[in-house]
């Protein structure tokens, strides 16, 4: 139980990734706020996680003996990322862990010049600032704490460009910029700051993920034919599980990578070694 007596937050949580992470948390005994925007957003042009997916994923959390919270929050309004950490602070009385995790993979699929300027926002705001809101909202309980672990989801797209997806890639480099300059913040504090790189992961019937499929469509190519291109350019030529990033997101998490801060982990099969 690398996680008993812990109170994490996971952002995303209704479906995916972070679903997967909230099912390896709530198996090493963290109590959890599940928090999910759960409806679709004007300019997304693929439908987001549902209320009943969230639901669903505090049901498969609770399976595991855990307390659960669930709060329906959208990353990109402080108000609502702050209240949602309330309700945990309240129940838990503590924050020890945060994963930043919702994100949103399109509108994209455009040179850089042609992405709208609301797209361009929307993506920015999504996938980088509602990471540096959910921090703004435990970074100070966990440096009173003396304790605390955020774990960023990037992705590759933090570490190398992808043709056509510029605000995606910008958005995630951001994201890793951000895990730097907070780690460094925190450091003296004992609260660490680290980032995970996953590369193109499968989509999961139990997960319910659907990100892969979804910028397939965005680059307007079959699935099989894009898994395909990322099975070629993968050394080991397979795709990620969501289990992976699971695995990767509960070391970062736990005191097993007590020393570790400010570091950028790839879970990509070698992709960005080439
Ligand atoms: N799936 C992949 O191949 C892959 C690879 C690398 C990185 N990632 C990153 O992992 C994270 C999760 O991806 P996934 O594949 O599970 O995607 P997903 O679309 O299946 O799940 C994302 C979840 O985030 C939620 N969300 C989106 N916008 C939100 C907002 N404004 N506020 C609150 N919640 C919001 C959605 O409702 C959804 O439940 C993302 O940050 C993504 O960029 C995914």
């Amino acid at each position: 139980m690398r996680l008993a007596g812990k109170a994490a937050v996971i952002t995303g949580a209704a479906r995916g990734l972070g679903r997967a992470c909230a099912l390896r948390f709530a198996q090493e005994g963290a109590d959890l706020l599940l928090l999910d925007v759960a409806g679709d957003l004007p300019g997304v042009p693929y439908p987001l996680g549902s209320a009943s997916q969230l639901d669903h994923t505090a049901e498969l959390c609770r399976d595991h003996g855990v307390a659960v919270l669930v709060r329906q929050a959208d990353v990109r309004e402080l108000r609502q990322v702050e209240a949602a950490v309330g309700a945990a602070v309240e129940r838990f009385g503590r924050i020890d862990v945060l994963v930043n995790n919702a994100g949103i993979a399109a509108p994209s699929g455009k040179a850089a010049h042609e992405i709208d300027e609301s797209e361009w926002q929307l993506m920015i705001d999504v996938d980088l600032s509602g990471a540096w809101r959910t921090i703004r909202a435990v970074g100070g309980r966990m440096s009173r704490q003396r304790s605390g672990s955020i774990v960023n989801i990037a992705s590759t797209a933090g570490l190398v460009g992808y043709r056509h997806f510029a605000g995606y890639v910008a958005a995630k480099h951001g994201l890793v910029g951000l895990t730097k300059a907070a780690a460094l913040d925190y450091a003296p504090l004992r609260v660490r700051v680290n980032a995970l790189c996953p590369g193109s992961v499968r989509d999961d019937s139990q997960a319910e993920g659907r990100m892969l499929s979804e910028i397939a469509r965005s680059l307007e190519v079959p699935v099989d034919e894009h898994e395909e291109t990322f099975l070629q350019a993968q050394p080991m030529n397979a795709l990620i599980e969501p289990e992976d990033v699971a695995s990767a997101a509960l070391w970062l998490a736990s005191d097993e990578s007590r020393h570790v801060t400010g570091s950028v982990l790839t879970v990509d099969g070698g992709f960005t070694t080439r």
